[in-house]
């Protein structure tokens, strides 16, 4: 056992710059290789343990078919139909699981939970979306920037909406790979500089108004208004959060070759107009897509290290 040896993935900062440009080759290789059905197996007889405390429609599907595309295979548990629904302690999970499965993929509410499960188990671990972070998104996000506009370095992300787990992970991702985020939020669900846990204030702006924020942006993101796990908040979001839905406008202040992006599930009318997320700009499709071949990458890497072939 090689305790030592293992890398989790529970944060965006958990993986370097220069890390990150290995995955992203990595990953268009990958890609590449399944687009023309060549087999490749390297985590052949290795099993990746999912455990999924809040629902998911992408998340499941791309670790899922990304692991058998890889020669492996998967556990899938729920709160439900585990004893993580009938309190066993997460230490305790953590022990047992990671003694029979190769990789655990969780997704769950508090952050101190998976870093707990990490904490105690002898095999990778990876977030697959906690309230403060969603880092295994962002990787496909910035992968998808990447293939439709070259390198991230140096842009401008405007951020409009929620101050949640993926506003903080962009936060993480602009001070590690230097891009600047541009934040517009509701009074109220401001971003929370700790959770993000920045060096400084220097990547990104915060702006009242989200037309402001989206002026001269090279990417406009969004994200539901209600995240899961807040659904006692949901009408008071939907008074708090009226004007910022990204429309035609907000893209029209944006530089004129800028994306849309948003994680999904969408919720059009809301957070962003039919218009924008079924328009010209929009990559969510190839962003979802992505999460597969990234995740692959990823895998590969907290299993295998660096591969080169
Ligand atoms: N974007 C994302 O994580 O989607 P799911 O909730 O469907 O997994
Ligand atoms: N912020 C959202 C993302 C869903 C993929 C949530 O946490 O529910």
């Amino acid at each position: 056992l090689q305790q030592n040896a293992i890398r989790h993935y529970l944060q965006f900062t958990d993986l370097s710059a220069d890390e990150y440009a290995h995955l992203f080759a990595r990953a268009a290789e990958i890609k590449r290789k399944f687009k023309a059905y060549e087999k490749y197996h390297p985590l052949a007889d290795r099993t990746l343990a999912m455990i999924f405390e809040k629902a998911s429609t992408r998340t499941r599907v791309s670790f899922e078919a990304g692991m058998y595309q890889l020669g492996g295979s998967v556990v899938h548990l729920t709160t439900g139909d585990s004893q993580l629904g009938r309190s066993e302690p997460i230490e305790d999970s953590a022990r047992v699981i990671s003694r029979m499965t190769d990789l655990v993929m969780i997704r769950t509410f508090g952050q101190d939970k998976i870093e707990r499960f990490a904490a105690h188990s002898r095999v990778p671990v990876i977030n697959g979306l906690t309230n403060e972070f969603h880092p295994c998104q962002i990787l496909a996000d910035i992968f998808t920037y990447i293939e439709h506009r070259g390198s991230i370095q140096g842009k401008v992300v405007a951020w409009v909406g929620d101050g949640n787990n993926m506003a903080n992970t962009w936060l993480q991702a602009a001070e590690l790979l230097g891009f600047t985020v541009h934040l517009s939020t509701p009074s109220g669900y401001e971003v929370d500089q700790a959770i993000a846990g920045l060096r400084s204030s220097a990547s990104y702006k915060v702006f009242k108004d989200p037309q402001d924020a989206c002026r001269g942006a090279d990417l406009v993101t969004t994200d539901v208004w209600t995240s899961m796990g807040y659904e006692a908040e949901n009408e008071a979001r939907k008074k708090a959060f009226a004007n910022w839905c990204v429309d035609e406008s907000m893209m029209q202040a944006a530089k004129p070759d800028a994306l849309f992006m948003h994680c999904l599930p969408a919720h059009r009318g809301e957070e962003v107009s039919a218009e924008v997320i079924d328009g010209p700009q929009s990559v969510v499709w190839d962003e979802a897509e992505n999460r597969m071949h990234v995740q692959k990458a990823l895998m590969e890497f907290l299993l295998l290290g660096r591969v080169s072939a």
